[in-house]
């Protein structure tokens, strides 16, 4: 991966972030509450993902500034308002965030909810900013947009990310469930004793973290004219990505500290999560990190365009720091 061009993609998402969250006079209390969570560092991987899946499919600039970045911005808002979610008390009860204390203990535990709740209601106030000039745009444009805003709608959702997020702090596996398909485990069924348990907690991964990374790709393909088979295919890479970078995820949580990582270590022990590196140990969850790292580049292959930063981008997080 090239640094220096990954460190520019970041400041150019931060300038984006930075001219397009709500600043306030009378709803000052609540757009710093907004900005402290998004405006806080974060490696910006969905929104990167989102401007390059649109531009492997169109270089128009002024679009892009259009429709692409008001995308852009409310990835990173549902993103944000999930961690902030994700660290309150009544879920994971985490006190650190990208080096800093994490909403709910800057602001107190109701702008911590308020926060989250504001940051998933702005990400679709900005990108119905598109709506305003919609009687200039050709129909075309606008079934794109009206596409991405689908997935963008229903993915993080009740039935995609949420529902995870309730699986994930509500739901412990009990023997007997039984969940189908990841049939990619095949491959290394001899080593995994209890695959039932890791099909649930991969589930799990594939609802709360995989369906964000989709919902990136899918996006900025739909918005740059991609076809049905193609967003399919980024659709097929998003997942792959998510389960693995959630499987390094929890292999972070259990070798980094909390210096690097910019938040807690050891949460998941603490609070009793069956990850994928706890059952599987930090090997083979490795391994199986790189398998599906492979099978999103793979996805990405298949494509036949020019995807290298973002295959690069997907192998440079194997064994990312943070
Ligand atoms: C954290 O995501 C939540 C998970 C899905 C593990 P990131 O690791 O992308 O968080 P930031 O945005 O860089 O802080
Ligand atoms: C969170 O997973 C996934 C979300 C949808 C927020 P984690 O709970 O493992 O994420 P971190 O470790 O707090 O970032
Ligand atoms: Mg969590
Ligand atoms: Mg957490
Ligand atoms: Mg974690």
């Amino acid at each position: 991966m090239n640094s220096e061009l990954l460190k520019n993609k970041i400041v150019h998402i931060n300038e984006i972030l930075e001219n397009r969250l709500p600043l306030g006079d009378e709803f000052g209390r609540i757009c710093e509450a907004m900005r402290y969570s998004v405006l806080n560092g974060g490696k910006r991987l969905r929104a990167i993902m989102l401007l390059e899946s649109f531009r492997i499919y169109s270089d128009d600039k002024a679009l892009e500034k259009k429709i692409v970045e008001p995308f852009v911005t409310a990835i990173e808002c549902i993103h944000g308002y999930s961690l902030v979610h994700d660290d309150l008390p009544a879920m994971d009860n985490d006190v650190l965030r990208r080096g800093k204390p994490t909403t709910h203990v800057a602001f107190g535990h109701a702008m911590g909810v308020l926060a989250g709740d504001a940051l998933l209601n702005y990400a679709f106030e900005t990108v119905s900013e598109i709506a305003e000039d919609a009687e200039k745009a050709d129909a075309d444009l606008a079934l794109k947009v009206l596409k991405a805003f689908r997935v963008l709608a229903v993915k993080p959702g009740y039935s995609g990310m949420i529902g995870g997020q309730v699986l994930d702090t509500t739901v412990k596996y009990e023997p007997g469930v039984v969940i189908s398909g990841y049939d990619e485990l095949n491959a290394y069924g001899r080593r995994i004793e209890d695959p039932a348990k890791l099909k649930f907690v991969l589930r799990v991964y594939e609802l709360k973290t995989s369906r964000l990374f989709e919902t990136a790709l899918m996006c900025g393909a739909i918005l740059g004219g991609a076809g049905k088979e193609d967003t399919a295919l980024l659709e097929e890479a998003g997942r792959a990505l998510g389960l693995a970078f959630q499987i390094e995820d929890d292999i972070l949580d259990l070798t980094s500290d909390a210096a690097t990582l910019g938040k807690s270590v050891n949460i998941d022990e603490k609070n009793d999560k069956d990850t994928v590196a706890r059952i599987l140990g930090i090997d083979t969850a490795t391994e199986l990190v790189k398998m599906y790292t492979e099978k999103a580049v793979d996805s990405l292959k298949k494509l036949n365009r020019n995807t290298e930063f973002l295959q690069d981008l997907f192998e440079s997080l194997v064994f990312r720091k943070l």
